[in-house]
């Protein structure tokens, strides 16, 4: 069935939990598509998982555009929503909707996501007015990681809770068809997902969502050493790939690959008139 965002609020309705993944190339995404995921976010995350800086910062529209387009070529019934990177959307009306239409136009998105509540409404009212559906995301919002002071849990005062509160409500307000609640109390986000009518997607954010988003080398165990709390190792697939690339090196110096089977022939005539 092709997901909507009709299907995505009727599974709110229904108490149907929805299931979200990143994604950021073609390969990954024909088999996420297979597996039935709901949802694929093109995650400005990508700048650490597929480009190798430390935050997500640096990345660019030119990025996210390349990811998003890939990973359209492999879906045909997921949702895909792709990220507004850092200073794409924060500068002006103007800006964010002239870059929200970029992701759908050449990267083919379904929906655009961006980062903060109250103070991103005008981008996210401008935005749904140009017709493009909007996720907002709350809670630990990664590209304000120099003002949090790094990536900490956020809603834990009664300020700082009542403030995600109101932020769920403003961007619901705004027009917003879905919040991604990332590092936010268990309690509290089952409580603004009671509160708002629209789905709400967790990450470190507890069972009480209306769905889950992990980015699915986290989830697959393909980082060796930092694993956040909220990660759950679905299999171990970077281990996997490291027996097997070195399985391919240990063959290829021991000359046992390729063997027979892996080679084309050509005739002894042929070879008899070349020597
Ligand atoms: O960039 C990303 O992957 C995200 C998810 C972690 C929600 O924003």
């Amino acid at each position: 069935m092709k997901r909507t965002v009709t299907t995505l609020q009727k599974a709110k309705e229904e108490g149907k939990k929805i299931s979200m993944l990143t994604c950021y190339d073609y390969t990954t995404a024909c088999i996420v598509e297979e597996a039935g995921i709901d949802c694929v976010l093109i995650g400005d995350s990508l700048g650490m998982t597929m480009l190798g800086y430390n935050d997500t910062l640096p990345v660019t529209m030119e990025d996210m555009i390349h990811h998003t387009r890939a990973v359209s070529r492999g879906l045909s019934n997921t949702f895909l929503v792709s990220d507004m990177p850092f200073l794409s959307y924060q500068t002006s009306i103007y800006d964010a909707v002239m870059n929200a239409g970029r992701l759908v136009k050449e990267g083919h998105a379904q929906a655009v996501k961006l980062e903060g509540g109250a103070k991103v409404c005008p981008q996210i009212e401008a935005i749904v007015k140009a017709d493009i559906p909007v996720v907002a995301h709350i809670g630990l919002t990664p590209q304000s990681v120099n003002a949090f002071g790094g990536f900490k849990v956020q809603g834990k005062t009664t300020d700082n809770a009542k403030q995600l509160i109101e932020d769920a409500l403003a961007v619901e307000k705004a027009g917003a068809f879905m919040v991604v609640l990332e590092c936010v109390p268990a309690k509290l986000a089952s409580l603004i997902s009671k509160k708002l009518s629209i789905p709400t997607i967790g990450i470190g954010a507890g069972a009480g969502c209306d769905g889950q988003v992990l980015v699915y080398q986290d989830m697959l165990g393909m980082f060796n050493g930092i694993k956040p709390k909220f990660v759950k190792h679905f299999a171990n697939i970077g281990e996997e790939m490291k027996k097997a690339f070195m399985a391919y090196d240990e063959e290829v110096k021991a000359c046992s690959f390729p063997a027979e089977e892996h080679t084309f022939a050509i005739s002894d005539e042929v070879m008899k008139e070349l020597n």
